[in-house]
């Protein structure tokens, strides 16, 4: 039936409405591909999602239909021209793939859905949704590269194009890559709110484009696209810019870097202009004094700076394109995503002004000043001070971390940079005309506008504290891809941090997008032979890349654990297997018998060097250890992954090959005489418990190691980036959670307390408290894997790994003795999961939430002996095949009380 009476897009038609009585209430936050309302897909069958909401427990969703109309309108009329799914008894709400007319480049599409609850009765039709297709094939692009090849080298290029507009547009949309990172203007305005665009990829291999939809920017009669357009992590200027006019009568025209309209008469234009010196690291270097007035307006390329006549408006050369295959950028954009206050600031010596923001962080400043024309203002970025209150950038390498601004002297003047950030805490000025106020600078906090997943709290402060300091860091490393650090010469996609950092990362931010994009990066590094690169795009550190790079199967995993995706597992497949099977094949009788870094930067005292400020490779935990170790973890995945995608051969031939690895593993590394594996230190032990490599009987013996290694160290960890993740879980998974606890609360070395204590905001890159150069960064997430163990352990969300995307959930809390309450949630793709226990009086009591469509198992330890309520009378334990006790709980809210 396709006549839409039901609708509720608009008041008008809610009456015809509301005589249902279904136990949902109509879908929500309708999501195309994870995103809302999205422009310039590629992917031939989006997926769709909703959100249900009920007033009742227990609520979930029978059966759903998908009407998609190529307009809003159509839609309304009850056109569903595209698809209409008709009626299909099903429970997903999540990753609901399109399987309507094939859709073609630019294609719009608009959506809606109901369901039907357990009952059978449906609900009215949503809001509608949109998407948009992108340009899909090579012929959809007209346009060329263009730039100017000619000099100015190291300044950013400043483009235009002037065209006619007819009147009656009915949409317009550029589709925009300018390399390394460009900023596009529409008659004088800034198209957007994205910065430092296009995300960062191997140019050669991928280059992402932007779509915008500028229909309301355009007028009848003369119009003006622009784009400056700076070196980013590509190194030279280069601008590929198509705006496809869409007029009422259905006609269209292109208006095409390098290109021309049949009949049309546009010229893009390049001249240099005030960003005289550009660089990711070095910063950026701004002369007011070369502004072109109304450079990007009508009329504005027949006036010059008024300044530098020389620097006409020049014809564009065509240029050799980046040569990577153009797509899409699908995943968040770089954004400010905050504005923040300076704390203080002091004058360490005359004329030196030192600005505190309060907290280490990615982005940048935006100056206000009036003096002078060509009075010259320098602002130096850096994580700590000298003794003297100036600044020390010794740890950012050979970054110089350093915008200056030189005034045009019209009276107050705010600027910003626009292709560079930083990462700081402290923003020395120097040459300021006068003494500056507090709100002299405006601190922008800058990365991919992902948004924030999770919340932790708890009854002990310094775990709050921890957990900020985790979250402020991975909030300043993801820019469009995960970076070790935001501040020196580096700012890299490592991989084997990634390894421990994915949980971490995702339980903190929405990271669906983002890591889809980063899996196609790591893909593009893959050589013939199979092998990855330790970094992605690869810039830094080694081909191949090292085995404990798991984080490439890991992406595919997880994203189908935590959002039901089995897209990326599937698309990036081959990859997975050739990187396995290149890892396997460098094995001697299973055992992997190199690595590069391993559990890399574990104290200093541990590491090869003996000294902080060198090696950080562990020197008592063997890199073939952790390589063959790896390679055990990503045969199992991809034979988990096999399974899931159906390759039933694979799926028996990686569990075989994982079998033979554990048995090498065994026999290579374990110790009978002392009862653990390797040295028998902490990080070999906990890897190998944290794999499941242990014989039965031999696991109380390792644990009994673990436990009396961390004793030994009064209650201190001596473990690097990997296997600080593995000691907290394996700890906890064997009934040692107390420990675990202990180490997470340490406030003396090594510890994250300790960190705290000295200052920290961020994660440091060393457990030691280093300020001096070399490796020594102030914000580098790989560290900060125990906030993953805040989410899964200590409030004990997970999602059971049979039941992926939290459609069913684990919850767990894992009770400390140090801890009288934990309150925690994580929106799923479900909705918002909910778990908040405290002790009081002799009752322990856990409210859940769990969203609708989706269950809960609750596991409640130890309190599942005594009496459990809900509401006041008694809750049924399910007893389980497996053995254990769980509440089995439906959608809704819950209060458990055990006595
Ligand atoms: C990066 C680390 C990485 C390491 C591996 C460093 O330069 O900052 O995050 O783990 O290299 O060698």
């Amino acid at each position: 039936m396709k006549f839409l009476r039901w609708f509720v897009f608009s008041s008008a038609f809610v009456l015809a409405l509301s005589a249902v009585a279904a136990s949902l209430q109509t879908p929500v936050d309708l999501r195309t591909e994870y995103a809302v309302n999205p422009l310039g897909l590629e992917a031939r069958a989006p997926r769709l999602s909703w959100k249900l909401q009920s007033q009742q427990r227990g609520a979930r969703q029978s059966a759903y239909q998908i009407l998609v109309a190529s307009s809003v309108d159509q839609l309304r009329r009850g056109q569903a021209n595209l698809w209409d799914s008709g009626q299909v008894k099903s429970d997903q709400s999540i990753q609901v793939p399109y399987r309507g007319t094939a859709l073609a480049s630019r294609q719009s599409c608009a959506w809606a859905v109901r369901v039907w609850d357990a009952d059978g009765q449906p609900t009215a039709y949503s809001e509608p949704a949109t998407w948009e297709m992108g340009l899909l094939e090579a012929t959809d692009w007209t346009a060329g590269w263009i730039g100017w090849p000619a000099g100015w080298i190291g300044r950013a290029l400043y483009f235009r194009c002037d065209f006619d507009v007819k009147a009656g547009v009915k949409a317009a949309r550029v589709y925009v890559a300018g390399v390394g990172y460009h900023d596009l203007h529409l008659n004088g305005a800034k198209v957007g709110d994205h910065v430092l665009e296009p995300g960062y990829t191997d140019y050669a291999k991928r280059v992402l484009y932007a779509t915008h939809d500028v229909t309301a920017g355009l007028r009848a009669g003369k119009n003006t696209v622009a784009a400056v357009v700076g070196n980013g992590w590509y190194g030279m200027a280069k601008l590929l810019l198509q705006l496809e006019v869409t007029y009422a009568d259905g006609t269209r025209e292109t208006i095409a870097t390098n290109g021309a309209r049949p009949g049309g008469n546009e010229r893009w234009r390049v001249t240099n202009g005030p960003i005289v010196m550009n660089s990711v690291f070095d910063g950026e270097t701004y002369d007011a004094r070369l502004e072109k007035p109304a450079w990007d307006q009508p009329g504005g390329d027949a006036r010059q700076s008024n300044l530098d006549r020389s620097a006409l408006w020049l014809n564009c050369m065509p240029v050799e394109p980046p040569g990577g295959r153009l797509v899409s950028q699908t995943s968040e954009p770089i954004k400010v995503v905050d504005t923040l206050a300076c704390v203080g600031v002091v004058e360490p010596k005359p004329g030196v002004f030192v600005f505190d923001t309060g907290q280490n962080l990615a982005g940048w400043a935006e100056l206000r000043v009036a003096g002078p024309r060509a009075t010259q203002v320098s602002l130096r970025f850096a994580e700590s001070l000298y003794p003297d209150g100036t600044v020390n950038q010794e740890n950012l390498r050979a970054a110089a971390a350093t915008d200056t601004y030189i005034l045009k002297g019209e009276g107050r003047e705010t600027w910003q940079p626009r292709f560079t950030y930083h990462g700081f805490r402290y923003v020395q000025l120097e040459g300021f005309p006068g003494k500056p106020a507090l709100d002299t600078l405006a601190i922008k906090r800058v990365r991919s506008a992902v948004a924030p997943n999770g919340t932790f709290e708890c009854s002990n402060d310094l775990l709050n504290r921890i957990q900020r300091m985790i979250w402020q860091t991975e909030g300043s490393n993801l820019h469009s891809v995960p970076t070790d650090c935001p501040q020196r010469n580096e700012r890299m996609g490592w991989m084997n941090d990634l390894t421990v950092r994915l949980e971490e990362s995702l339980y903190n931010f929405d990271l669906a997008r983002f890591y889809t994009k980063f899996l196609n990066d790591v893909t593009d590094t893959q050589a013939a032979d199979g092998s990855i690169t330790d970094t992605a795009p690869f810039k830094w550190g080694k081909r191949p890349a090292d085995p404990v790079s798991a984080s490439y199967l890991l992406m595919g995993w997880f994203l189908y654990q935590y959002y039901g995706d089995t897209s990326a597992m599937a698309a990036h497949y081959n990859g997975f297997k050739g990187w396995v099977d290149f890892v396997a094949g460098q094995a001697v009788d299973h055992i992997v018998p190199y690595g590069s870094w391993g559990d890399w930067s574990p104290p200093a005292s541990e590491s090869v060097a003996g000294s902080a400020g060198a090696g950080a490779i562990a020197k008592s935990t063997p890199l073939p250890l952790m390589s063959t170790g790896y390679l055990y973890y990503t045969a199992d995945l991809l034979a988990k992954m096999a399974g899931v995608l159906g390759k039933a051969d694979d799926a028996r031939r990686y569990a075989e090959l994982a079998g033979k690895v554990r048995e090498a593993f065994n026999r290579k590394y374990w110790n009978e005489a002392v009862g653990g594996y390797g040295s028998n230190n902490q990080a070999c032990n906990a890897f190998a418990l944290f794999l499941g490599v242990v014989a039965e009987k031999n696991v109380p013996r390792v644990v009994a190691s673990l436990v009396a290694d961390v004793e030994k160290r009064g209650g201190h960890l001596s473990t690097g980036n990997l296997c600080t993740k593995y000691l907290m879980e394996t700890l906890t998974n064997h009934g040692r959670a107390d420990v675990a606890y202990r180490i997470a609360t340490q406030e003396t070395y090594p510890s994250w307390g300790f960190m705290l204590a000295n200052g920290a905001t961020t994660l440091w890159e060393r457990w030691e408290h280093l300020t001096k150069g070399g490796m020594n960064s102030h914000n580098h997430p790989m560290m900060g894997s125990v906030s993953s163990w805040f989410y899964k352990d200590l409030a004990g969300i997970q999602s059971d790994p049979a039941v992926p995307g939290f459609k069913r959930i684990v919850i767990r809390p894992r009770v400390v003795d140090g801890l009288s309450w934990v309150r925690a949630s994580y929106t799923s793709m479900y909705g918002v999961i909910r778990s908040d226990w405290r002790k009081e009086n002799g009752a322990f009591t856990l409210k859940v939430s769990v969203p609708v469509n989706s269950s809960a198992a609750v596991h409640l330890g130890g309190a599942l002996g005594g009496t459990i309520t809900e509401g006041g009378k008694p809750v049924v334990i399910a007893h389980r095949a497996d053995g254990a006790r769980s509440i089995e709980l439906g959608s809704g809210d819950y209060e458990l009380v055990a006595r």
